[in-house]
C-alpha cells in the first residue's frame, strides 16, 4: 500500500455536503463502532445507524445551538477518507482541548493518521489551548501509538488510555 507522502491531506470544516459525503465514506470504509457512539439493534450500516451518525454531527458540529466541537472532514487527493474533531472541554486551570479522528480502513497505515494529528495539535495551539487529551482502548495499537508519536503520556485505566500532551 502506498504511503501519503506524495498525497494531498486537506481538512475541510464539516458542512451539510460534507457531512453526506462522510457518511458515504464511512459506510464504505468503516464500521460504525469505529465512527459513531454504540445504537442497539443488528450489526452493521442500518437506516437507524445511517440516521444517528448525521444527528451525531449535526448535534455536535453543524447547529450553533448545540455545538459543542468543531470537526473536519479529512480529504486525501479529493477523496473523504475520514474525520477529525477538536472539541474544548475545561481543565482544572486552563484550556483543555479533546482530539479524535478516524479513517476508513483502505486509507489506514499510511501516515495520514499521523499528518491529521498534526494539524490538529496545531489548530488546538493557535487556538490557545495549555492541554491536547484524547482517548482510545488498550487493543487499539494504531491509536496508541500515534497518540505516543505526540509526545504525550498515556495512562491505562481498566481497557481505556487516556492521552495528554502538555503544550
Ligand atoms: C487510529 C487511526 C486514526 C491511525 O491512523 P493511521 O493513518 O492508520 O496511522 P498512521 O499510518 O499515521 O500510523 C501512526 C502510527 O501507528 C502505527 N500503526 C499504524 N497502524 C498500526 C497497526 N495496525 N498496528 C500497530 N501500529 C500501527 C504506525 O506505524 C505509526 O507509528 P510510527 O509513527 O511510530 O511509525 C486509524 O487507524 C483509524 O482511523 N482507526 C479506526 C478509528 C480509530 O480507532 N480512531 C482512533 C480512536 S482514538
Amino acid at each position: 500500500m502506498p504511503g501519503s507522502g506524495e498525497s494531498e491531506i486537506v481538512l475541510i470544516p464539516l458542512d451539510e455536503p460534507g457531512l453526506e459525503r462522510l457518511l458515504e465514506a464511512a459506510v464504505a470504509d468503516a464500521e460504525p463502532t469505529e465512527v459513531m457512539p454504540p445504537v442497539d439493534g443488528p450489526a452493521g450500516w442500518t437506516e437507524a445507524r445511517r440516521e444517528a451518525f448525521l444527528a451525531f454531527h449535526r448535534r455536535r458540529s453543524l447547529n450553533p445551538d448545540t455545538a459543542i466541537e468543531t470537526t473536519w472532514v479529512v480529504e486525501v487527493d479529493g477523496r473523504v477518507c475520514g474525520a477529525a474533531r477538536l472539541r474544548p472541554v475545561s481543565g482544572r486551570s486552563a484550556l483543555e482541548v479533546e482530539a479524535g479522528v478516524w479513517l476508513g480502513r483502505s486509507a489506514r497505515g499510511r501516515g495520514i493518521g499521523r499528518k491529521v494529528t498534526a494539524v490538529l495539535l496545531d489548530a488546538a495551539r493557535d487556538g490557545g489551548a495549555a492541554k491536547f487529551v484524547a482517548t482510545t482502548t488498550v487493543d487499539n495499537a494504531a491509536a496508541r501509538r500515534l497518540l505516543s508519536g505526540t509526545g504525550a503520556e498515556l495512562d491505562v485505566r481498566g481497557a481505556e488510555i487516556d492521552a495528554h500532551l502538555d503544550f
